[in-house]
């Protein structure tokens, strides 16, 4: 008896220190400079939620051998999985992640209503309650997860899939949830009356996960994972109360608001309603992908290494527009090189990033701060866009969708409303890519044809590798 109190005295101490790690880890991850730090605390504190897990009242000696190996399996498939995927990859690897924790709430949830027959009054409510929010939840966040899981790794279509009458649809498979509600609350057998209810619901709720997410456009899918980041969290506290473990609780709502907020900058940052991307067909009514072979009236001119390193040469204002094509040629070296160059010659050099700009939040930051570019000279889109105007060359790294004009100009483009960086309105703008093709929204880009622009085309490793020789 005395034993387990100082045990739960041991384990509320160490979950506290933990939570606190946590909350420290968020705080540091929110800014470059500190991003280090904080990711340490969320590792410390990880290693301890781990490591307490032995002392907790209701695990065994006997359990030990299975908790070890399960650990050490986990831990060895996550470090291989961590280390071998490529950063673009990464958006799909937290997507598959969130699938995990879903499945992990509708799995803890049933187990747990299972086990719940001796539980009477109120407790008995409140756990009722529990686990069918919990199971709801992680049902959504399972299947939602590996549909984005899919469509960002390319083996579904990244399409809105537009049912007729998508939203009746999502509307009627919500109101026979809260109907098998109606039936599992409070029954007298938990087997024969309870479970079919819990279990239905659960079907029900993975098909609304699919659906959801189905009849979501490509572009907006930086904003369902963050969304799904958050269910997920929401999910892990549900199991949390479930399992009476406080950390889980805290971890799970910090996880699941920071995601909300983060979907909420990114809706923002796109100009997208943070309510159309819950319930879904988002951005689809709007989103008529360009018409095929439609190409915006005019020409587009080629240019040379020669000429961009003499025009680098004279500029007195440079901007660097990072975008996807940058991390996938891995270009950010040699950019950091010629940005060093060019402010040896007294050119006053910056770098532009978009918030959705790559395939992550943060990516091009993470890219910038490997190749130890400083940190003043890295701004965001709002306080650099003002200065287009009087800046002389602005280089388009591998960037599409976050510089397209359309999105400004053009209600019937897909991206219409999505504020992006108005590098048109430089002395001249360099796009180095490799073709003519579409960015990830599919859709067209004016900057192309405008009679500033210059398109360098190539690998953009490549290119940046002969401007930077040319500057030596
Ligand atoms: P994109 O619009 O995807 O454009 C990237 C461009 O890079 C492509 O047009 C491609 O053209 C070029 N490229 C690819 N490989 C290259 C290489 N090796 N060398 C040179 N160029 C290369 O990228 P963006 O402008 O960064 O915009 C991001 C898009 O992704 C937005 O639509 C955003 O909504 C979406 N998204 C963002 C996130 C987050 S959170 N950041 C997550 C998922 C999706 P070529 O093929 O002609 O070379």
């Amino acid at each position: 008896m005395e034993q387990t109190i100082a045990q739960n005295g041991m384990l509320v101490v160490l979950y506290v220190i933990a939570s606190v790690l946590f909350i420290l880890s968020l705080g540091g991850l929110s800014n470059p400079e500190s991003s280090r730090r904080g990711n340490w605390f969320g590792i410390i504190g990880m290693a301890i939620a781990v490591g307490v897990t032995f002392f907790h009242p209701q695990v065994t000696a006997q359990s030990y051998g299975v908790l070890l190996a399960m650990i050490v399996l986990g831990g060895a498939i996550g470090s291989i999985v961590a280390a071998r995927i490529a950063m673009t990859a990464m958006p799909q690897l937290v997507a598959g992640f969130h699938s995990f924790v879903g499945l992990a709430a509708v799995l803890v949830g049933i187990n747990s209503y299972m086990d719940s027959a001796g539980l009477m009054g109120a407790e008995r409510v409140i756990h009722e309650m529990e686990v069918f929010l919990g199971v709801f939840i992680g049902a959504v966040t399972f299947t939602g997860s590996i549909v984005a899981f899919g469509k960002l790794q390319g083996l579904i279509r990244s399409k809105p899939l537009l049912l007729p009458g998508r939203h009746l649809l999502n509307i009627g498979m919500s109101l026979v949830s809260v109907y098998c509600g109606y039936r599992f609350f409070g029954v007298q057998d938990i087997m024969t009356q309870g479970l079919p209810a819990l279990l239905a619901m659960t079907v029900i709720a993975f098909i609304l996960g699919v659906h959801l997410v189905m009849s979501i456009g490509g572009a907006d899918m930086p904003v369902v994972v963050s969304m799904l980041n958050s269910y997920s969290g929401w999910a892990a506290a549900a199991t949390g109360f479930l399992l009476a473990n406080d950390l889980l609780i805290i971890t799970g709502a910090l996880v699941g608001s920071s995601g909300a907020i983060l979907s909420y900058i990114m809706c923002t940052a796109m100009n997208r309603s943070l309510l159309s991307v819950i319930f879904g067909g988002f951005g689809a009514e709007e989103g008529k992908a360009a018409p095929a072979g439609a190409q915006p009236a005019g020409e587009v001119v080629a240019t040379t290494v020669d000429e961009v390193s003499n025009m680098l040469k004279e500029a007195r204002q440079v901007i660097v527009v990072p975008g996807y094509g940058m991390a996938v040629a891995r270009a950010q070296h040699p950019v950091k090189e010629i940005s060093d160059k060019l402010r040896a010659r007294d050119v006053k050099v910056r770098f532009a990033i978009h918030p959705v700009a790559g395939r992550l939040p943060g990516h091009m930051n993470v890219l910038l701060a490997e190749a130890n570019v400083p940190y003043d000279i890295v701004m965001e889109m709002d306080e650099i866009n003002p200065d287009f105007p009087e800046t002389d060359v602005v280089l388009v790294i591998g960037a599409n969708d976050i510089v397209n004009p359309g999105a400004l100009e053009d209600p019937s483009s897909p991206i219409y409303g999505m504020p992006v960086l108005e590098t048109w309105k430089a002395k001249t703008t360099i796009v180095l890519k490799r073709s003519m093709a579409a960015g990830y929204a599919g859709v067209d880009n004016p900057l192309f044809y405008k009679d500033n622009t210059r398109m360098l085309f190539g690998d953009a490793k490549k290119s940046v590798d002969a401007i930077l020789a040319q500057l030596q």
